[in-house]
């Protein structure tokens, strides 16, 4: 209207008709801009995402029965388990040093003082604060468990204890075990016997190529067998 008062009829048309080629133009650029595949649509397995290439629709495969990951067989029961023939092992996997048992002790402050507390007797921080009391490590069933039934409660649980197979790699567990034995040794000793038994810990690897050596007392102690695999790694 405005157009038509100032512009003969035909100006205004073509004005009109310009304005139109100028909007489809800049909307069919929009389209074509969108319309942009590049490689945006692969043809690749996006994780987890529904696919019909396979007949389950599923783009994760799963793995062929028997696959083990690399450093995943566990092919030695009594690392794995604490168990030799289904039983709980009195011995342990490979040779405790006392760096092992270094680690032990600062493994067991670490995951299981909070509850058993660190001389093991049971009344750690959370129980005093209200958890249900566990056993104390002197208790006699428990003083005579072979060092299996330790590495057992840890990696698969007990009663109202959770395991600890997520947090504590299996090598430390049994390190773990073989210092809760410790504890378990020194608690009735007397000075003089912890020097000795101390003294003998010291002469593991001169006396006997790695082979635990400290188990000396514990023979004395009733706590026979403590022996090591041989086969360990
Ligand atoms: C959150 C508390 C808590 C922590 C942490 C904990 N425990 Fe326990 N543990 C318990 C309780 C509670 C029981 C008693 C469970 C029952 O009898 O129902 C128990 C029982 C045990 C027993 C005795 C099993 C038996 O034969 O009666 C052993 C051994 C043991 N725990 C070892 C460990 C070790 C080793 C760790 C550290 C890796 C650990 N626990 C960490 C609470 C805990």
């Amino acid at each position: 209207m405005a157009c038509a008062l100032i512009n003969p009829k035909a100006v205004c048309k073509m004005k009109a008709r310009r304005t139109l080629v100028v909007i489809v133009s800049a909307v069919s650029l929009l389209l074509l801009i969108s319309c942009r595949e590049d490689m945006h649509n692969q043809p690749k397995f996006i994780p987890l995402r529904e696919n019909t290439f396979y007949p389950d629709e599923r783009s994760a495969r799963p793995t062929i029965p028997g696959t083990i990951a690399r450093g995943q067989l566990q092919d030695d029961p009594l690392l794995y388990t604490g168990k030799l023939n289904g039983q709980e092992a009195d011995q342990f996997p490979f040779a405790m040093t006392e760096n092992d048992l270094e680690r032990g002790r600062e493994r067991f402050n670490i995951f299981c003082s909070p509850c058993h507390s660190q001389l093991g007797d049971g009344n750690g921080m959370i129980v005093q604060r209200g958890l249900k009391k566990p056993p104390s490590y002197f208790e006699p069933r428990l003083l005579k468990a072979p060092v299996g039934h330790f590495f057992y409660v840890m990696t698969n649980g007990w009663g109202a204890m959770a395991d600890y197979s997520d947090q504590v790699p299996v090598a430390d567990r049994w390190r773990i075990a073989a210092y809760i034995r410790a504890l378990q040794l020194s608690h009735p000793a007397k000075s003089g016997e912890l020097q000795t038994a101390h003294h003998a810990a010291n002469q593991v690897p001169e006396q006997s190529s790695g082979e635990v050596k400290s188990a000396e007392p514990v023979r004395e102690r009733k706590v026979e067998g403590t022996v090591i695999h041989k086969e360990a790694k």
